[in-house]
């Protein structure tokens, strides 16, 4: 009677397309598509450091769902079709452009120890750095030169890219300083979408607060991933507070027991 059971793939059968340090990609159920499952590993430092931590992967979805779904409403092309579940969401599959764009607002992190500058020093203007998105090299930090030299993209795709990503850092900070947040730097991927012959740029991959610095506009109080990488602890109560900022998650929802707790 196989005939009758739910022709449902189980979790285990899907076929992985790639494994990244917090999200599996598995293969969709069209051509074109692809599942994106996010993980509760948290790593920095080129995975040097890893840890797991429960519920820092549906907060993750939930917030890049969020985000993603709020750019394609404004024209913003993403691989965002629609979320499925607590871990996964529907994407369109792309070809990955090679690079990890950076764009800052305020002097923090690597743009401070390289520079010289005191975190949390307001640029006097955005700022945007292409970094070869490449582990055995520890993802160096490259220049336009370097990209179409090596033809990792094309100066055309370089212009695609730079635009997309003012576009995005005009909507996130936008976004977050309506929720009392500050939006000191965040880092994008792209990829390339094929429509019949055509072949176009968009927003990949996630963006969530283990890809963007996010400050509490009053206190400075951390709301992302340096929590983790700074060893400060109370990440996921961080990721909760910007979900609930955002009205992801409900006042008394918490992605674990114990109720919400306010960052210290
Ligand atoms: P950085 O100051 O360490 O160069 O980081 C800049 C931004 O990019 C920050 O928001 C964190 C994010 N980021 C990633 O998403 N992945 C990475 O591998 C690194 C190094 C930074």
């Amino acid at each position: 009677m196989d005939f009758l059971k739910p022709r449902l793939i189980p979790m285990n059968r899907r076929r992985r397309i790639y494994e990244g340090k917090a999200k599996v990609l598995y293969e969709g159920p069209e051509p074109g598509t692809l599942i994106q499952h996010f993980k509760d590993d948290a790593t920095a430092f080129n995975a040097k450091k890893h840890q797991i931590i429960d519920g820092k992967g549906v907060l993750n979805n939930r917030i890049s769902e969020f985000i993603f779904q709020q750019l394609n409403n404004i024209g913003v092309p993403t691989h965002f079709i629609r979320r499925l579940n607590m871990r996964e969401q529907l994407i369109r599959e792309v070809e990955i452009v090679p690079l990890e764009v950076v764009v800052r607002n305020v002097a923090a992190g690597s743009l401070s120890q390289r520079l010289g500058i005191e975190e949390g020093t307001q640029l006097p203007r955005s700022i945007i750095e292409f970094y070869y998105k490449n582990d055995a090299l520890n993802d160096p930090m490259v220049s336009e030169e370097h990209i179409t030299a090596f033809g990792w993209a094309s100066p055309q795709e370089i212009d695609d890219i730079m635009a997309l990503a003012i576009r995005v850092n005009d909507f996130l900070t936008g976004l977050f300083l309506g929720v009392g947040i500050r939006l000191v730097d965040f880092k994008m991927e792209c990829g390339r979408l094929w429509e019949n012959d055509m072949v176009r740029i968009v927003v990949a991959d996630e963006i969530s607060p283990d890809s963007c610095r996010l400050w509490d506009i009053k206190s400075n109080d951390k709301l992302d991933k340096d929590r983790f990488r700074r060893d400060m602890g109370g990440l996921v109560e961080a990721y909760s507070e910007v979900a609930r900022r955002l009205g992801i998650l409900q006042p008394e929802e918490a992605p674990r027991a114990g109720g919400p707790k306010l960052v210290q």
